[in-house]
């Protein structure tokens, strides 16, 4: 690297960690009923009139759920999918899996032409984008199971904001218009989420949505039915066959959600409680965290922030390149989570790690083998006041996912089919690369990034977390949780503080506007032969933190909100 170069680099990294670091987060305080965090504040309200009233955890959380869905349609939903952690009252922990499935027509090369090129934007921008959703039937699984409120009572906010509007927020109004192309492309884009005279709503406007409201409704008296079955299941394949997709009523009365064994991991003593596959997230965040445990992280970071990112970034690294070999649907894949997460392999890896130097990710393969020889999504976190606590991310994938809704019920479809491996070795949005593991199959389901994830220690949970992102889910996640554990942050500091990201390939250490390093960590990171990439911020983590000595819990929002 040339010396101007690298002193243009300083420049611009260190300059622009002046001006636009991300903004410090409130704390957030609890008023003695528990707390749910989100990233819409009338989300937030919803859950918490759910614990007001006695609800617990599970009531509340699917308050909020509903709720995203009509005031963050960008990401919260009804048409998509995710995943939800769960601590109980009693101790157990629980995955719940409601991630969307490939409807039964779908093929391993379906977004390929005849010459098996990928055609562009098939994945994405298309009805044949849309995996068949799970989030009802999640909703309704997790309330079945653990909640102690009624459906309808739990949706009666998300049904009300819906039926009588809510105001346009100035991040709305600045999605909206940033989409606004995207939003155009599909009449039901035009007509559910731009103005009647094709201008987008401006910040204070008041939004209704008159279909989505009916359809919320349906969901309310019938349960799961209301959505996998009758009028809304008849809009959906109406809507498909009219567009070319794939969704018939067939899939949607097949869709099943699944409880899951959760992943486990232990860092220094905390014990992190995460989502298992379909979603790597919560392997990834043990292999990354369990390669830092072998060094002093907390010492790392004071004495060199450089040596500190290092560690981490080749643990990522090599985390990223197995994610791309080894991971896909348990159900139609074996995947090696016991090895991937065991200590020994981390310590293979970590002695790896040249202290001077990156390792290209050229000379960096999926390593289980070679080692044992030699644009959305969103996520909130409730605790209640019982001691149960509940962590979902869920997803249409991108921002508005393809840009298109259902025809007369008023909700946007994922494209989360474009998580799926189209072809061996070609990135998806997020530049992540697959082989076989996560191929293509009637009813299999993408993998994902999400990682909702609990952590406790000696049984007590002490923090709930998780953020959107695509493939900087899991890195945001882990040094959330790194930065509470190693770094002892209190919860606002741990989610404001600069967020690094390596995902294998490219090969490059992708750092935020505010990214807190001097010329000096600069120079000896671009001395190591890493690739600086200075990009926007990462991440939207909306996070809970209790204390577990006083029991006090305080939470923050993320003020990046950007994903
Ligand atoms: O499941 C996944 O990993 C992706 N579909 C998540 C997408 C996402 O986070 C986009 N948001 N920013």
């Amino acid at each position: 690297m040339t010396k101007r170069f690298v002193i243009a680099l300083l420049i611009c990294l260190v300059t622009s960690s002046i001006v636009f670091a991300a903004p410090d987060n409130a704390l957030i305080q609890s008023n003695g009923n528990g707390m749910a965090v989100s990233t819409h504040p009338l989300a937030d309200l919803a859950g918490q009139a759910v614990l007001d009233n006695g609800g617990n955890a599970i009531d509340a959380a699917v308050a909020v759920g509903y709720a995203l869905a009509v005031v963050h349609p960008q990401a919260g939903n009804i048409g998509g999918g995710g995943f939800a952690v769960i601590h109980t009252a009693d101790g157990n922990d629980y995955a719940l899996d409601f991630r969307e499935m490939a409807p039964a027509a779908a093929t391993r090369d379906m977004y390929l032409d005849e010459q098996g090129n990928v055609i562009p934007l098939n994945s994405t921008r298309t009805y044949k984008a849309a995996g068949i959703p799970g989030t009802v039937a999640g909703m309704s699984a997790m309330l079945d199971r653990f909640g102690t409120k009624k459906l309808d009572e739990v949706m009666a906010a998300a049904i009300n904001l819906a039926e009588k509007g809510h105001p346009i927020s100035e991040r709305q109004a600045g999605v909206l218009a940033a989409n606004h192309n995207k939003l155009s492309k599909f009449p039901t884009g035009r007509k559910y989420f731009l103005k009647a005279d094709g201008t987008d709503y401006k910040a204070g406007e008041i939004f209704v949505q008159s279909d989505l409201a009916e359809t919320l409704k349906r969901i309310a008296a019938e349960g799961p039915k209301g959505f996998y079955e009758g009028k809304t299941a008849e809009l959906i394949e109406a809507d498909m066959k009219a567009n070319d997709g794939l969704i018939t009523r067939e899939d949607l009365a097949k869709y099943e959600v699944k409880w899951r064994e959760p992943s486990t991991a232990y860092y220094r003593g905390y014990k992190i409680t995460s989502m298992c596959p379909p979603s790597s997230g919560g392997a990834i965040i043990a292999e990354i965290l369990n390669v830092m445990e072998n060094a002093d992280m907390r010492t790392l970071w004071a004495a060199s922030p450089a040596q500190a990112l290092h560690v981490m970034a080749e643990a990522m690294r090599q985390a990223y390149a197995d994610r791309s070999e080894y991971m896909g649907d348990p159900d139609f894949v074996n995947v090696p989570v016991a090895e991937l997460t065991s200590k020994e392999y981390a310590k293979k890896i970590y002695d790896r790690i040249n202290p001077t130097k990156a390792t290209p990710s050229d000379f960096v393969r999926p390593g289980l083998t070679q080692l044992h020889e030699g644009t959305n999504t969103t996520h909130y976190s409730v605790v209640d006041k019982f001691g149960n606590a509940v962590a979902i991310t869920y997803t249409i994938n991108e921002t508005w996912g393809s840009g298109a809704a259902v025809e007369g019920a008023g909700f946007m479809l994922n494209n989360e089919m474009d998580d799926f491996s189209i072809k061996p070795g070609v990135p998806n949005v997020y530049g992540l690369v697959g082989g076989d593991a996560n191929s293509i199959a009637p009813f299999k389901r993408p993998l994902s990034s999400m990682s909702p994830s609990i952590v406790s220690k000696d049984g007590k949970t002490i923090l709930v977390v998780g953020s959107p992102g695509g493939s900087r889910i899991i890195t945001t996640t882990l040094q959330v949780i790194a930065n509470v554990i190693d770094r002892r942050m209190a919860i606002n500091a741990a989610v404001s503080a600069p967020r690094y990201h390596m995902q294998w390939l490219p090969d490059e250490l992708r750092l935020e506007p505010g990214n807190g390093l001097t010329n000096k960590d600069v120079e000896e990171l671009v001395s190591m032969g890493y690739k600086l990439s200075l990009q926007g911020f990462m991440g939207d983590v909306n996070a809970i933190m209790i204390d577990p000595e006083t029991g006090k819990i305080t939470g923050s929002h993320d003020t990046r909100m950007e994903f």
